[in-house]
């Protein structure tokens, strides 16, 4: 029986499935789109779907929304206007929430981020990968290095003085000379935050298929060595494994996820966890867009759905909070598993012994090794 003092703050996820066309490396649930992609009826079934999910966060105010994809920022202004007032009809925004949108370069300009700004948009995630010409092509990027500089800067001219790069490294033949250009180039556009991501080849993709020639392991540890101290020396402090805040930027969203907070999902294949007085339910959404687009609202979209078992919970909360460079407080354990630290009491001592985790009265912590073989860490867990 789990035991919860409070419920946990809770995020509202929107997932936007289509993008101009197929990345070689990209597992998300993401399709290429016949243009034009079926705006209105998508944020239609959008908000039925909403409605269908509100019965389980009754009375609970939404801390933060992020628009992701796929390419949200295919949608127009004018459809994300009327997705976030319908979202906002619906559920009680608090005061200030946090509200990101994903954007992609060579799909965006400045009168569509000023809109999306009107609309309440107050983050962008611009996903600029590279910026050198050569490895966006290898990526098979739909833009270039120009597209990428005119995104960001367009991004400033908006307003939106709180932005992230999404950046990869470990691309196909990058040197750590390239890819230190990249995070200077990225750096020099003063963005409030940065995610940077080692490429990986993931099932189900062209990469997978027809593996590119990407660097070895020992130059992917020197980039990410190099990479992290340059953004260390300039201000971008890590405060997760792949995220970068320039002073107090955190992705608040984000944060909720590791903090092993709650979440809606609403769209296409989008995953949700909430908890209620007894019990934590993992959710997720019909994952085609003809199959949610057609269901949405009715009995047919209604999510599947598992309760996480006691082991479940300790062990998701424990591979989410040890992505935290500060780790967590014991107490944050109790309130967001339900169950009393004890239970993980093996595990904590054999981290411990390990040298793999600091453990103290206020704060449970990955040492710089344990940080390093975070996967190692994690397993004890699992
Ligand atoms: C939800 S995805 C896509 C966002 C946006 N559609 C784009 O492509 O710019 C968020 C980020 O995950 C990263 N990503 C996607 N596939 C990856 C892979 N196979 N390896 C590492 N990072 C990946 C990319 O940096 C991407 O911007
Ligand atoms: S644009 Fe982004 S979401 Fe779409 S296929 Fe490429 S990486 Fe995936």
């Amino acid at each position: 029986m789990f035991r919860f003092a409070s419920l946990p703050p809770l995020s509202l996820y929107i997932h936007l499935p289509w993008c101009m066309r197929k990345c070689p490396y990209c597992d998300f649930n993401s399709h290429a789109a016949a243009m034009p992609v079926p705006e209105a009826e998508y944020i239609e079934a959008l908000l039925r779907d909403l409605e269908q999910d509100l019965p389980r966060v009754r009375g609970r105010t939404v801390q933060t929304v992020f628009l992701g994809g796929g390419t949200p920022s295919l949608f127009s202004p004018g459809s994300v206007d009327k997705l976030l007032t319908g979202v906002r009809e619906r559920v009680v925004l608090a005061p200030g929430a946090e509200i990101t949108l994903e954007a992609n370069p060579g799909t965006v300009e400045l009168a569509r981020f000023r809109g999306y700004a009107a609309a309440g948009v107050n983050r962008l995630s611009i996903g600029v990968q590279s910026f050198d010409p050569e490895k966006l092509a290898a990526l098979g990027r739909i833009h270039g290095r120009d597209e990428a500089l005119a995104a960001t800067q367009a991004a400033r001219q908006a307003g939106f003085d709180n932005f992230n790069l999404d950046l990869m490294f470990g691309l196909p033949q990058q040197t750590v000379a390239q890819a230190i250009a990249d995070i200077d180039t990225a750096m020099a556009q003063q963005p409030a935050h940065i995610s940077l991501y080692q490429l990986t080849i993931e099932p189900n993709t062209l990469f997978h298929a027809q593996p590119p020639a990407l660097p070895d392991e020992e130059t992917i540890w020197t980039m990410q060595q190099e990479l992290q101290a340059r953004m260390a020396r300039s201000g971008y402090r890590q405060y997760e494994v792949s995220a970068y805040a320039a002073g107090a930027r955190e992705c608040q969203h984000n944060l909720n996820y590791w903090r092993f907070g709650d979440y809606l999902g609403i769209g296409a294949g989008a995953h949700a966890k909430i908890t209620d007085a007894t019990a934590i339910a993992r959710l997720r959404k019909p994952a085609h867009p003809r199959e949610y687009l057609s269901g949405a609202g009715t009995p047919a979209g209604v999510a599947e759905e598992q309760p996480l078992t006691q082991h479940n919970a300790a062990a998701e909360f424990m591979l989410n909070a040890l992505r935290l460079r500060d780790g967590f407080a014991p107490a944050l354990f109790e309130e967001r598993t339900g169950l009393p630290i004890d239970v993980i009491d093996a595990a904590l001592a054999e981290a411990r012994k390990k040298s793999l985790l600091r453990v103290e009265r206020e704060r449970i912590q990955p040492t710089e090794t344990g940080y390093r073989y975070l996967d190692d860490l994690i397993t004890l867990f699992l």
